[in-house]
């Protein structure tokens, strides 16, 4: 993963606390109260836009107080190779991006496989919103208000069998709009993978917006993962393909660089990358780098899940 120095975005720009609590207090009252259905979901697929409000739970769990890093730095400073290896050409080049119809394949040991529109996989659920910190690689990090839902809750419809120890992800190729396909930086599409129960972990989250809105392109639309006590790049976007499989997928990271990039990614201060310390991040909008969290700070709810690993080995 190419190494950039944060873009230092002045605080200045950070929204203020009041106004994000305004627009939440829209969400919640205008835009429908909390246990008001999502969306209607068969108008969803025509309702991409950005800027297309959603409706959402405010769950009491998973909630960070931390203040969350502005809309604008969260769209402004992407890592998206489809379209470009630095921070800034996503949010201009991923607007190409055609997210509608979308659908996913959901493969191997499940006893529900199937090609699955994106209103298939979302109308039984409620979304909630999760302000999750996310760790990037390369020492920047970000508080980020997702919405979605628990991973967990969709893979049970699918009925996984008892071979399924691993989920494969997989990313769009359509590389006539994802201009960065047309490069050979990474072999694509975009793979990663979990392991079934960091998977089926209550934190694992599908995301299809931020700040009460539908999902920026260049953030990961119409439907991303997000694994917040594991590096960044676990984090997939744009997902076409969960395939139940019984060994460890080779992520793209891991094929590009195996060296560098294991399976497990988990934020780990004590284990550096090959090439550059761990120990410290760098919050994106602040000057001063802070000590990064093992597990990203999730370790309460997630370190059982390695009990008894060495996580030099399993890095
Ligand atoms: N998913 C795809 N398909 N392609 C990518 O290049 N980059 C990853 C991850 N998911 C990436 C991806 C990395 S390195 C990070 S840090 C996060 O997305 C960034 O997510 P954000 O742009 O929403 O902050």
């Amino acid at each position: 993963m190419l190494i950039k120095r944060p873009a230092d975005i002045k605080s200045s720009e950070i929204t203020p606390e009041a106004v994000y609590n305004d627009r939440r207090r829209f969400m919640q009252t205008t835009a429908g109260l909390a246990l008001a259905p999502l969306f209607a979901s068969a108008a969803f697929a025509e309702s991409m836009p950005n800027g297309q409000k959603l409706n959402y739970l405010q769950p009491k769990q998973f909630a960070s107080s931390e203040p969350r890093s502005t809309f604008e730095q969260i769209t402004h400073y992407n890592n998206f190779y489809e379209f470009g290896t630095d921070k800034y050409s996503p949010a201009e080049l991923a607007q190409k991006l055609t997210v509608s119809p979308w659908s996913i394949a959901i493969e191997g040991e499940v006893e529900k496989p199937g090609v699955y529109t994106l209103e298939d996989i979302l109308k039984p659920h409620s979304l909630e919103e999760r302000i999750y910190r996310l760790r990037c690689v390369e020492g920047w990090s970000m508080v980020i208000p997702w919405v979605g839902f628990s991973l967990g809750d969709l893979i049970k419809r699918f009925k996984p069998t008892s071979g399924a120890k691993y989920v494969e992800f997989t990313t769009l190729s359509r590389p006539a709009e994802m201009v960065g396909q047309r490069r050979n930086v990474l072999d694509w599409p975009y793979v990663e993978g979990l392991r079934m129960d960091e998977a089926m972990h209550p934190l694992t989250l599908l995301a299809v917006g931020l700040y009460g809105e539908v999902m920026p392109k260049q953030n990961g639309a119409p439907i991303r993962l997000v694994v917040p006590w594991k590096y960044g790049f676990k984090s997939i976007k744009s997902i076409v393909k969960i395939r139940f499989v019984s060994k460890p997928p080779i992520s793209s990271w891991m094929r590009s660089v195996p060296s560098e990039y294991g399976f497990y990614s988990n934020v780990n201060p004590e284990v550096d990358h090959p090439r550059w310390s761990q120990g410290r991040e760098r919050r994106i909008g602040e000057f001063l780098k802070r000590e990064t969290l093992k597990f990203n700070g999730y370790g309460e709810q997630v370190a059982q899940l390695y009990q008894g690993m060495d996580l030099r080995k399993y890095f």
